[in-house]
């Protein structure tokens, strides 16, 4: 039997793999008028890192997170021994700790110093049940601001990703902007504690998950999809009527700010996000359009206790990620054709074997200036020559044959008009060029 690649992850095949790249380069494009300039962290972390950034009672961390074990230590914990905390290693389930713990490491926010607006782009890995638009791997492009707590970052980044949706083509009417604030240190612990008692008064109603999360993390049961705690949720006290001064000052701000943008959002008191980390702002962007119940394209928020949470000084930060395979859906939904992966400007065919060595040299010339250029490597006679140049897409194809070569000529065709016409070969290279 052949073997296919695990479940829950995808190949990104060519005509994909250059979505890919131009998602990323738009990315570039966009996020750098905003100063976020690209940072690269590990794939793999010390687990402690997850554990403690995004929280031990997360699904994310409890249940989904792929742990590499070296052969090594594996061979000793199966001879019942044990291995060193910071020899725990796991997959990042995403980015935000990794960069988090980069800009700590690196003091990349020294004192005084202005905000860190960084961007990154790859894969992260959570072992999740996978369905689709949900992958045990797939790709998030993500920014994380680190330094600054005032509400112009937080709007100005939801502002940024609204604008790389609509590059990438997905239509401003065909998403829905979620936004709340989660509340500070000061707010939140009573907050949390009336969600608990009002839990606690409906504990034989929830299902057994629910259970377990009130004394846990009362707050995920917002999100729970079982349509008897979904109601009991519904009327549950929301964070919104319960924040500090300063987080409604800090939220208020927030909104005006997108507004003040023309973003239409909504504000939505039971969004809570499955990471620990969020302080005040959180937001997720959904899409309408989308066929899969997997509709969330991205989110963020502030996570002002992060650094501290690692071990570093109190710096403030902000972020978000968006789904690749999520987006790409998304634009597939809404009819979108992806166009195909650009593989042959000009296809150079040998009209015998002896011309061979001169098809070489001005192919080799051809991508020298910046063209694709291609010729055959296996052999084929003319005619099929021009069969490859057709499924190569070769807008060009240019024939050298002896007769002609002994002349100083070579033959161009254009692939569309089926025009041909003979041009001296020292002019050949620009004859081609002017005519792609
Ligand atoms: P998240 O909401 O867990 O946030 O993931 C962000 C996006 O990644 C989701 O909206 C979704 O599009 C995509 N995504 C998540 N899980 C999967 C999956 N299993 N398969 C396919 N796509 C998925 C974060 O990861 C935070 N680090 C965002 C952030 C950055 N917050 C602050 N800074």
């Amino acid at each position: 039997m052949t073997i296919q690649a695990p479940e829950g992850t995808r190949d990104l095949l060519p005509d994909e793999a250059s979505y890919w790249d131009a998602f990323y380069s738009i990315a570039k494009d966009v996020f750098s008028k905003y100063g976020y300039i690209p940072i690269y962290t590990p794939q793999i972390e010390q687990t402690e890192l997850f554990v403690r950034g995004i929280g031990e009672a997360t699904d994310v961390v409890s249940k989904e997170m792929f742990t590499a074990i070296s052969g090594e230590n594996l061979k000793r914990l199966v001879e019942g021994g044990s291995i060193k905390a910071k020899s725990r290693l796991s997959l990042r389930p995403e980015g935000t700790a990794g960069v988090v713990r980069a800009v700590v490491q690196h003091d990349l926010v020294p004192q005084g110093a202005p905000p860190a607006k960084l961007m990154y782009a790859g894969p992260m890995f959570r072992a999740e049940r996978p369905q689709r638009g949900r992958q045990r791997q797939f790709n998030q492009i993500g920014i994380e601001c680190l330094g600054a707590d005032d509400p112009t970052i937080d709007a100005e980044a939801i502002i940024m990703l609204m604008s790389f949706y609509e590059r990438i083509g997905i239509e401003r009417d065909s998403m829905r902007l979620l936004v709340n604030s989660m509340g500070c240190e000061n707010c939140r612990p009573a907050y949390r504690d009336l969600v608990h008692a009002y839990l606690a008064e409906r504990e034989s109603e929830l299902c057994d998950t629910c259970k377990t999360r009130m004394e846990m993390n009362p707050l995920r049961a917002f999100d729970c999809k079982n349509e008897a705690c979904a109601a009991i949720m519904e009327s549950a006290p929301k964070i919104t009527d319960h924040l500090c001064e300063d987080c409604k000052e800090h939220y208020g701000q927030m909104f005006g700010l997108l507004k003040r943008a023309g973003l239409d959002f909504v504000e939505d008191p039971s969004l809570v996000r499955g990471l620990d980390y969020y302080t005040r702002t959180v937001f997720e962007v959904q899409a309408i359009s989308s066929q899969s119940a997997q509709n969330a394209i991205g989110g963020g928020g502030r996570y002002d206790k992060l650094t501290e949470e690692i071990g570093g000084r109190a710096t403030p930060g902000f972020g978000f990620a968006l789904g690749y395979e999520r987006c790409v859906l998304a634009l597939q939904d809404a009819g979108f054709q992806f166009a195909k992966a650009k593989k042959c400007d000009v296809f150079v065919a040998c009209a015998s074997p002896d011309v061979r060595m001169d098809a070489f040299d001005l192919v080799q010339q051809l991508r020298a200036i910046g063209r694709i250029a291609e010729m055959d490597h296996q052999s084929r006679s003319l005619k099929s020559q021009f069969k490859l140049a057709d499924k190569l897409d070769s807008r060009l194809v240019a024939i050298i044959g002896p007769d002609e070569l002994a002349q100083g000529l070579i033959k161009i065709r254009n692939m569309d008009s089926h025009e041909e016409r003979s041009v001296p070969i020292n002019e050949a290279l620009a004859a081609i060029d002017g005519e792609l």
